[in-house]
C-alpha cells in the first residue's frame, strides 16, 4: 500500500513538497525544460543530477544550482545506448548513494513530412526517448526499490496523442512512453515507486524552434512568427513556459503527489479536442 502523502499539506502552513535531500536524475538538463526541472528540484532542496551530451551548459546548470545553495552534479553520456544510461546511473549513485527520483526528459526526434521522411528519424526519435526512458526507469527502480520510494517523471509531448502528417517521429516516441507509463506502474507501484508522464504542448525552448523551423522553411516564413501564431490559437493564447512545465513535474516528483498513478498531465494551453 502506497502512504498518504497528505500531512505534508496538513502539518505545515505553507506545501512542504518533502524534496529536500532527496536525490534526482535529469535527462536533458542542460537545456529548455529539463533544465528548469532541475533547477526547480534543486529549489526544494534536492541533489540533483544532470545529464545531456554537452558538457558547458551542463556545467552553468550545476553552478547555478550551486550559487543558490544547492548541491548538483553533472554526467556526460548520450542516452541513445545502454552503456550512456548506464553511466548516468552509475555516476549518480556513486555521487548520492542512491537515486529517489528520475525525470526523464532528453527528446531530439525531428519534424519532418512523413512522405519523404527517411525511417532512420523514426529510430533516432525512439532510441533516445521510447528506448532511453525506458531503460533510464529500468536502471534506477532497483534503488528506489530499497527505500520503497520513487517518483518518475516522464516528460512526453502532446504529440503521443495527436499524430500528424509532420510530426510522426514525435508522435510514436511520445506514445511509447504513455504506454510504458501505464506498464510500470502496474510493475512498481507496490513499491511506493509513482510513474507519471506530462504531456506539454508547444514550450518556449530550442527544441521548438528546431521542430518548427522545417515547416518556417517550406512555408518561408520566420520562426518565432510561426511560434507566435501557434500560440495565439489556443485557449491559453500563448505556448507554454518551460518554467510551468517544471512545476507539474516538481509536484509529480514530490511526497504529497501520493495518489497519482500511471496518468499523464496535458499542458498544452487548452489546445486538446479530447475529453479530459
Ligand atoms: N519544447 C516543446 O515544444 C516540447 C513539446 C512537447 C514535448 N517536449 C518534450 O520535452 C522534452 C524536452 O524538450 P525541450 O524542448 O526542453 O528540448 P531542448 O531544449 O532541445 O533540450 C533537450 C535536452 O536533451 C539533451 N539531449 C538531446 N539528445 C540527447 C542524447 N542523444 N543523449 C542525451 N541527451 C540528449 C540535450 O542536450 P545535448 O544536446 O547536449 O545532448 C538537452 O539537454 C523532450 O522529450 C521533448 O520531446 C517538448
Amino acid at each position: 500500500m502506497i502512504e498518504s502523502g497528505v500531512h505534508h499539506l496538513l502539518d505545515t502552513e505553507i506545501m512542504d513538497l518533502g524534496l529536500s535531500g532527496k536525490r534526482a536524475i535529469v535527462t536533458g538538463g542542460s537545456r529548455g525544460i529539463g533544465r528548469c526541472c532541475a533547477l526547480a528540484l534543486a529549489r526544494e532542496g534536492a541533489r540533483v543530477c544532470v545529464t545531456a551530451r554537452g558538457r558547458d551548459l551542463l556545467d552553468e546548470v550545476v553552478r547555478e544550482i550551486e550559487a543558490a545553495g544547492g548541491e548538483g552534479h553533472a554526467v556526460t553520456a548520450d542516452l541513445t545506448s545502454l552503456d550512456g544510461c548506464r553511466k548516468v546511473v552509475q555516476e549518480a549513485v556513486g555521487t548520492f548513494s542512491g537515486i529517489d527520483i528520475l525525470i526523464n526528459c532528453a527528446g531530439a526526434a525531428r519534424g519532418g513530412d512523413i512522405l519523404d521522411l527517411p525511417a532512420e528519424q523514426i529510430d533516432e526519435g525512439l532510441a533516445l526517448k521510447a528506448h532511453g526512458y525506458l531503460r533510464m526507469a529500468q536502471l534506477v527502480i532497483p534503488y528506489m526499490q530499497e527505500n520503497r520510494w520513487g517518483r518518475i517523471v516522464q516528460i512526453a509531448g502532446g504529440a503521443g496523442t495527436s499524430p500528424g502528417r509532420g510530426n510522426i517521429p514525435l508522435s510514436l516516441a511520445n506514445i511509447a512512453v504513455l504506454n510504458c507509463t501505464r506498464a510500470l506502474t502496474d510493475a512498481v507501484s507496490g513499491d511506493g515507486i509513482l510513474v507519471n508522464a506530462i504531456c506539454p504542448g508547444l514550450t518556449n525552448t530550442q527544441r521548438a524552434r528546431d521542430v518548427q523551423q522545417t515547416e518556417a522553411d517550406r512555408l518561408g516564413r520566420d520562426v518565432e512568427e510561426l511560434l507566435r501564431e501557434a500560440g495565439e490559437k489556443l485557449p491559453a493564447g500563448r505556448i507554454a513556459e518551460p518554467e510551468e512545465i517544471a512545476a507539474a513535474a516538481t509536484f509529480l516528483a514530490s511526497e504529497p503527489c501520493s495518489y497519482v498513478f500511471g496518468t499523464a498531465v496535458y499542458m498544452d494551453g487548452g489546445g486538446r479536442r479530447g475529453t479530459p
